[in-house]
């Protein structure tokens, strides 16, 4: 049996707890197993495939990163290919996957990776391919899985910086606005926003009122708290409008945000405080992963390798507590996971005081 591992998308801590995980288990049954680098790039010519031994995943348990490496550009079937005259295009290269595949003699693959890496995933086995997937990314956006190693990380980080930015903040009586990631999804503004306790979360799933905003922080005033933390997910917008779009390009994924400094200059001049607004980014995706994280870092990898002795092709590995189960990808992305505006976290921390803008 040869089995292939891969990394695709944004890089998430506890992607090397996976890896690890899963080699030494699917070692330990005499398997052999290769890396694919940098997403289907390792099976596209493009980069190389690597052969996994318990010695190449020594000590990386710990690890941010992935030792695969990893891209959000290299979907087969929309690969993006740049033209003499400099144009990019996008080409569908899925029959080489296959081909490269079966001339490794790989048997199976562990994609690991978010909802895009889901779908490349569900359309390579349409085609033929046996493949089981880990969920992998930190704005826990997957549907089916309670949660994703990294989102777990990435919230702590979130809160470090919330921790950090209200001393300042209290000790010159500014607003300061910390805009975080998450693409559509407000999971990691929610928590590290309630674990902080913000006193604005804004998310995409509650468009906001720029007024309702600056009500709350005149408010605090009021009662003589000359200072506000806003939280702000990068995919958040005003009532009446879309996510701010940062830069949308072929082949690629679009990136949302940059949205933290027009929502702290629009404060300032309507409440007349002094703002400032920071802009978390890739911090949040790197460092070492937490303890929740890694456990179902290995949780899945060893689930991944139980599954592909189980031939689940087709099929990703997800957190029904206290249990790993199976789910059908096509199950998984029937729709992608949100914040449910009535989760008892929102209604709480509506009730403490917390406003959401609207
Ligand atoms: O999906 C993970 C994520 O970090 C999102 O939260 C963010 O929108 C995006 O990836 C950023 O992607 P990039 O690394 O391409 O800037």
């Amino acid at each position: 049996m040869r089995i292939a591992l891969s990394t695709g998308g944004g890089d998430a801590p506890g992607l090397n707890a996976v890896i690890r995980a899963a080699v030494l288990c699917a070692v330990n049954r005499g398997w052999e197993v290769l890396g694919v680098k940098r997403g289907y790039a390792g099976l596209l010519g493009e980069d190389e495939v690597m052969p996994l031994t318990a010695q190449s995943v020594r000590g990386i348990g710990h690890l941010g990163g992935t030792i695969l490496r990893t891209t959000n550009r290299g979907n087969p079937f929309h690969y993006p290919v740049t033209l003499p005259d400099g144009t990019c295009i996008e080409r569908d290269r899925s029959g080489e996957v296959l081909e490269n595949a079966r001339k490794l003699g790989i048997d199976a693959l562990i994609s690991i990776g978010g909802d895009g890496s889901l779908r490349i995933a569900q359309q390579l086995c349409d085609m033929g391919m046996k493949i089981v997937c880990v969920p992998k990314t930190i704005d826990n956006d997957v549907s089916e899985t309670i949660t994703t190693f990294g989102f777990d990380t990435a919230v702590n980080t979130a809160l470090d910086a919330i921790d950090k930015l209200h001393t300042t903040a209290e000790s010159h009586d500014r607003v300061i606005v910390l805009e975080v990631m998450g693409r559509h999804a407000g999971f990691i503004a929610l928590n590290s926003g309630v674990a902080g306790t913000a006193d604005v979360i804004l998310i995409p799933e509650i468009p906001y009122d720029i007024e309702k905003v600056c009500e709350k922080i005149r408010e605090r005033d009021r009662r003589g708290r000359n200072f506000s933390i806003v939280v702000i997910a990068e995919g958040a917008f005003p009532k009446g409008s879309a996510p701010a779009v940062r830069s949308a390009k072929v082949g690629q994924p679009v990136r949302l945000g940059n949205v933290a400094e027009s929502l702290a200059q629009e404060i300032e001049a309507r409440t007349g405080k002094e703002c400032r607004s920071l802009v978390l980014g890739h911090l949040q995706r790197g460092g070492q992963p937490t303890s929740y994280d890694r456990l179902l870092a290995v949780r899945f990898g060893g689930a991944a390798v139980r599954a592909v002795a189980e031939e689940k092709w087709g099929y990703m590995l997800a957190l029904q507590s206290p249990n790993i189960v199976y789910v059908p990808i096509a199950e998984v992305l029937r729709h992608s996971k949100s914040v449910d505006p009535n989760h008892d976290l929102v209604l709480t921390a509506r009730a403490t005081g917390i406003s959401f803008g609207d």
